[in-house]
């Protein structure tokens, strides 16, 4: 058997580990041959292949990135788009294809799956917002660089008695924001799913102050003040018609120094959390995911993603993972909301 990987969307640590794992398990245990298509679904859209063999992946569990590239090409976009990918894999002598990649990816992964193409996924993101599975690799590593970020913010912010603001990713769910808050001991943390009002914002920052203690606020790039309260920024559209977020720290700092008097500043960690090594509980998850895609494949199924639930890396429909985002429920919020202010 020859099978195509390729990894999809923004990257994330751990992506290397997957492939690693995938083609270790696949050549070694199994006997196939792999491709590697480059840049995402732009590699099957454009036939971009490179050589992906066991010497390829030697030394590249801890290294970030992705060594075949990404992109946020979307094939559904594209004239001819599924065509294109069929036609390319036969010419490549593709039997099947590991797409490694988030909601977007996965998206494209289900239709191609449902148009007959023998597809596996595997779930990335560092924004952990995939259903069905209970995590996704590359969150633990991105909540653990917001949380040595906090951790060094508080004691600068309590030098100059300021209102620091951590800006971090998560356009629609505020998972990030979420563990990262937590394990950093903020005072305040906004996240998409609760919209915000800014003069409770303000009441927590205060009431930190008044216990001679200066207040470091978490917030997820897509956080929202609620309806008609602030006016935020919006910027272009990337290939899937996603907005450029950013900007809601900076509303924050300006909203928060005018209401309360007191000196405001914002981080925005922004790529940062994608980049470097992979924890080593992203190393072990990312690992096991691709060993069980390269069974999967093995095995001949097609249309499903595989998915850690519990401790254990099982197989679910492409469908169910990327039919609807895992946000934050309300009493996971309520957790944090006890630390507030
Ligand atoms: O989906 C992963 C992610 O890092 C999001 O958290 C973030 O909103 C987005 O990608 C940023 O994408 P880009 O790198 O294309 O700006």
């Amino acid at each position: 058997m020859r099978i195509g990987v390729l990894t999809g969307g923004g990257d994330c640590p751990g992506l290397n580990a997957v492939i690693r794992a995938v083609v270790r398990k696949g050549v070694e245990v199994h006997g196939h041959q792999f491709v590697g298509f480059r840049d995402g679904w732009k590699g099957p859209l454009e036939g971009l292949t490179m050589e992906l063999g066991v010497e390829q992946t030697r030394g590249i569990l801890p290294r970030g990135g992705t060594i075949l590239g990404s992109s946020r090409t979307n094939v559904m976009k594209v004239e001819n788009g599924v065509e294109r990918v069929r036609d390319n894999l036969q010419a490549a002598g593709v039997d099947a294809l590991i797409a490694i990649g988030g909601e977007d990816t996965l998206g494209v992964a289900t239709q191609l799956a449902a148009a007959g193409l023998t597809v596996v996924g595997v779930p990335k993101t560092i924004d952990n917002d995939l259903n069905a599975t209970d995590y996704t690799f590359g969150f633990d590593t991105a909540v653990q660089i917001a949380v040595d970020a906090i951790d060094r913010l508080h004691t600068t912010a309590e030098s100059h008695h300021r209102a620091l603001i951590v800006e971090v990713m998560g356009r629609h769910a505020g998972w990030i924001a979420l563990h990262s808050g937590l394990a950093g001991g903020a005072n305040v943390i906004l996240i998409p799913e609760r919209p915000f009002d800014i003069d409770k914002v303000c009441e927590y920052v205060e009431a930190r102050f008044a216990r001679q203690f200066a207040p470091i606020l978490v917030v997820a790039e897509g956080a929202q003040p609620k309806e008609g309260t602030l006016a935020l920024q919006t910027g272009d559209l990337d290939a899937f018609g996603h907005v450029r977020l950013g900007g809601i720290g900076q509303v924050l700092e300006r909203e928060i120094q005018a209401r309360t008097g007191y000196e405001s500043r914002q981080t925005v960690l922004g790529h940062v959390q994608r980049g470097g090594t992979p924890t080593a509980y992203d190393r072990v998850l990312a690992t096991r995911f691709g060993l069980a895609a390269a069974d999967a494949v093995h095995e001949g199924v097609s249309g499903v993603m595989v998915a850690l639930q519990g401790t254990d890396i099982v197989r679910v429909p492409l469908q169910e993972a990327t039919k609807e985002l895992k946000t934050v429920p309300v009493e996971r919020y309520a957790e944090a909301e006890v630390f507030f202010g």
